[in-house]
């Protein structure tokens, strides 16, 4: 089966770069990426690619070369259903803020309003690929969805998890690990993956492509998700015990990521893992090991969650007991906001959490990030709802200059890993700093030792 049109519902962080690479690849596909939200596909029109809705490295310049080619945005949902042969869900999952399973269960109801609208528009067969990261069995409910509507169309079903990370989705979607596609093993299900691998098979080396079944694939999903934020809260437990023996986080990562069966990657110390998924994700499995009555397993994942948690707070405790038990009206100036580097994206971020606890010892903080608005800062903190919109804004500050940000203040949090930190003119920023002037790097990024000499009290994570 030749796919020549292919539509995504959702044009966010996953759906955009994901679909813009496919365009890129795929010159002979037409790649229609729709959304209800119109002001994002407005902005993923915008004349000027600089203005497209997410921060993603090289992304501006994949959009430039295929939008308009093969590559569209629209807001007609309905017609691109009705013209494509296959059709990616690629909305979002969050954690369910209602209900039964709320704070944990992923809320599920942009797939079925999707699977529903498909449904009511589908006139002949169509692959339907569930992009969004989903729990273990959506894909049944997805076919009891669309299998209601007894106009005789047939729709295969697959599931094809995206595994990219924000700030490096590119370099991702143009080289990735594996590519996962689990389907339905029959004959019809065989041609809907056949045709997916197809796709892919353009730029990706076929022995990368991993066919499954169905639950295999949902469930690697969350698992892989889980495995990584699991490194990240095994190397900041150990983190805190570095910091009481003397040991140093940043050696012992080295020293355990050099034996081959461990690995490198994914053992940076930091104030916390933060993204739109970590966190749901791993709710989601504990949720659904808990329906399963897996309490044993649900524990072992949940505590990865406590963990993050933990570091978060302890990092915003230190500085509190650092500046001798109190921080009420002192300024603490916040570099980065984003939930990591390259990235305009705060979802989760541990600078929220840190933030909110400080805000509550009555701390003024003046915040800089490279990519993130002020209005998203305050909207942030907002949504948390522990002071009202105005106090926030009272008392959390934001900037457009680093420099001018850390004017005065007693002390400095790193909060995400942006380069720029690191080429700062650290000198000038002690000189204009209260003293003793504190740098709390939550990510470990800036020397110990430059810090020292200029002057400042330096407390890294770890050690
Ligand atoms: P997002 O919030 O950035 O984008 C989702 C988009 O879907 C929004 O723009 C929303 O308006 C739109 N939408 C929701 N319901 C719709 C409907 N019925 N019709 C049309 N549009 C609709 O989310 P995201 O970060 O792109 O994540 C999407 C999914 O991909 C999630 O399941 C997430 O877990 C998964 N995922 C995300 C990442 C990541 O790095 N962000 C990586 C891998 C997987
Ligand atoms: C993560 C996964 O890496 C992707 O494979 C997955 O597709 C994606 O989630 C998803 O499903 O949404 P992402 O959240 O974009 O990607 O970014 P990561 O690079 O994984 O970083 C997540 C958080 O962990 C960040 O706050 C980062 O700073 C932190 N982190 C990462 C550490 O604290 N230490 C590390 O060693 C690595």
């Amino acid at each position: 089966m030749k796919i020549s049109k292919i539509c995504c519902i959702g044009a966010g962080y996953v759906g955009g770069p994901t679909m813009a690479i496919i365009a890129q690849k795929c010159p002979h596909i037409q790649v229609t990426v729709v959304d209800l939200n119109a002001e994002r596909i407005g902005a993923w029109n915008d004349t000027d690619t600089a203005n497209i809705p997410i921060y993603e490295p090289g992304l501006a310049e994949v959009v430039a070369e295929a939008r308009g080619r093969n590559l569209f945005f629209s807001t007609d949902v309905a017609k691109a259903i009705d013209e494509a042969q296959m059709i990616f869900i690629s909305v979002n999952t969050p954690t369910k803020t209602y209900g039964s399973g709320k704070g944990m269960a992923a809320d599920l109801k942009y797939i079925e309003l999707c699977a529903r609208q498909i449904a009511a528009i589908a006139k002949d067969n169509k692959i339907v690929v569930e992009k969004s990261t989903l729990p273990v069995r959506t894909a049944e409910a997805i076919k009891s969805i669309l299998d209601q509507t007894g106009n005789g169309v047939q729709f295969q079903i697959l599931s094809n998890p995206e595994f990219l990370a924000e700030g490096t989705a590119i370099q991702d979607l143009l080289a990735p690990d594996r590519v996962l596609i689990g389907g339905d093993q029959s004959e019809g299900g065989e041609v809907a993956v056949q045709a997916l691998v197809d796709i892919y098979a353009n730029w990706v080396p076929i022995d990368r492509i991993l066919r499954t079944n169905l639950w295999s694939s949902e469930l690697s999903k969350l698992t892989a998700n889980a495995f990584l934020a699991q490194r990240i809260s095994s190397i900041n437990a150990l983190s805190e015990l570095c910091e009481v023996t003397g040991a140093d986080i940043n050696e012992v990562a080295k020293a355990i990521g050099m034996d081959s069966r461990i690995g490198p990657k994914f053992l940076k110390a930091s104030v916390g893992f933060g993204g739109s998924c970590f966190q749901k994700d791993i709710l989601n499995l504990v949720y659904i090991a808990q329906s399963y009555g897996l309490t044993a397993v649900a524990d072992y994942w949940e505590q990865v969650i406590i963990l993050n948690d933990h570091q978060k707070r302890r990092f915003a405790k230190k500085i509190v007991k650092t500046l001798y038990n109190t921080v009420s009206d002192k300024k603490i100036a916040f570099l980065g906001w984003a939930f990591k580097k390259d990235t305009n994206d705060t979802r989760e971020s541990a600078a929220i959490y840190v933030a909110d606890d400080l805000l509550n010892e009555y701390a003024q903080l003046a915040i800089y990030d490279p990519k993130v608005s002020r209005k998203k800062m305050l909207a942030d903190l907002d949504y948390l709802e522990t002071r009202t919109p105005e106090e926030n804004a009272r008392q959390a500050k934001t900037f457009e200059d680093p420099y001018v940000a850390c004017k005065d203040a007693h002390a400095i949090a790193i909060l995400t890993e942006w380069e720029e930190f690191r080429s700062y003119d650290w000198q000038r920023i002690y000189d204009d700093m209260q003293k003793p002037a504190f740098v709390f790097d939550g990510r470990n990024l800036l020397g110990k030792s430059l810090l020292e000499r200029i002057g400042f009290v330096y407390h890294a994570i770890g050690s």
